[in-house]
């Protein structure tokens, strides 16, 4: 241990107070017995990407032209989902330096958990279509697959611009705000995953949308759990930073969910038009990714349902006419200063 610091325990009978924030809260408050449950919920709902029925799953009755088109799928999830545990582990640090509360720490551990195995589960599905550990590696063997693989270059630049923008979000916001940015990649999420379990034919695909949907649903109510603690004693400035979080969000999933808003993100022109060609084929082969109408329907509702949360609170949404959403105009969003994940 370090000697530099001067003795002091023969000077006084208890030490100073210990500066704020640290990380290092000696106390186990509970006060939100919803956050119990669903902590209990995820350690019995825990499951392992690599004990799902891959023996079921034969890559060789799909063409390359189809392997490439669903692996581009679990790509573009991955540009989301393989920043998740980092994401969330930079969030479980922060719930420890404003001395959360036990079940709020415990229960953003199980969300880093979680999304670690979502991001296995792409590496796996990945791995297992293309014969290669990585979308960006592989050699493409399709003029689609060639397509598609600089899709994902494009992706993973714009994907990538994104975590130095969190990192500095992180300390300056309070929690609060946090979570209605994750709430909004929750619900996303619990919407998508449980379309392509009812919609998917290759039953390990299926089970793992369902065991992920599952998983977003438990972390969907964290957050509406700490939003019904916190948001009756919200301060003003935060609400504003939520709308304008709440649009950011929009902009940055929609590329997952819906498709990527061109003024935000730094695409190739035919970039929509690979990807539409590969949910085509992916869907033929069985794989359904919603269609462009269906899509642009979930995503609506899913905005709307958060839309109930936050007018509960009197804050304002957003406009997103995109989806045919009215509300507060958002001018100007960049992609070094947003919070949302999924
Ligand atoms: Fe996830
Ligand atoms: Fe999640």
């Amino acid at each position: 241990m370090a000697t530099n610091t001067p003795k002091i325990a023969h000077t006084m009978d208890l030490p100073p107070a210990t500066e704020q924030p640290n990380i290092y809260p000696l106390s186990w408050h509970n006060q939100t017995a919803k956050l119990e449950e669903v902590y209990d919920a995820a350690l019995r709902e825990n499951w392992d990407p690599k004990k799902l029925p891959w023996d079921t799953f034969d890559v060789e009755q799909y063409s390359w032209e189809e392997r490439e088109a669903i692996a581009y799928w679990w790509t573009v999830l991955s540009v989301f989902d393989a920043s998740a545990p980092p994401v969330f582990a930079e969030a479980l640090i922060k719930t420890y330096e404003a001395h959360e509360e036990d079940a709020v720490r415990r229960c953003f551990f199980s969300v880093t958990r979680d999304e670690q195995n979502h991001e296995q589960m792409c590496g796996l599905a990945i791995t297992k279509l293309l014969g290669s550990p990585s979308p960006l590696e592989h050699t493409p063997r399709t003029e689609l697959g060639k397509r598609a693989q600089r899709n994902a270059h494009w992706l993973y630049y714009n994907g990538g611009r994104y975590w130095t923008g969190y990192k500095k979000a992180v300390p300056k916001y309070s929690l609060a705000v946090l979570f209605s940015s994750f709430l909004m990649g929750e619900i996303a999420a619990a919407t998508i995953f449980h379309q392509m379990a009812a919609g998917c034919t290759e039953p390990v695909f299926k089970e793992a949308f369902r065991n992920i949907g599952r998983d977003e649903g438990r972390h969907m109510a964290i957050c509406m759990a700490v939003m019904e603690r916190d948001y009756p004693k919200l301060k003003k400035e935060d609400a504003a930073i939520i709308t304008k979080q709440i649009r950011a969000g929009y902009l940055f999933l929609s590329a997952v969910l819906f498709e990527p808003p061109p003024e935000f993100w730094d695409l190739p022109a035919d970039f929509i038009e690979v990807q539409r060609k590969c949910e085509a084929v992916a869907r033929e082969a069985g794989f359904l990714i919603p269609d462009y109408e269906a899509k642009k329907d979930n995503w609506r509702k899913a905005m709307l349902n958060l839309k109930g949360v936050l007018d509960k609170y009197d804050i304002p949404f957003p406009a997103i006419p995109e989806v045919g959403i009215s509300g507060q105009e958002v001018l100007q969003v960049d992609m070094d200063e947003i919070i949302p994940v999924f």
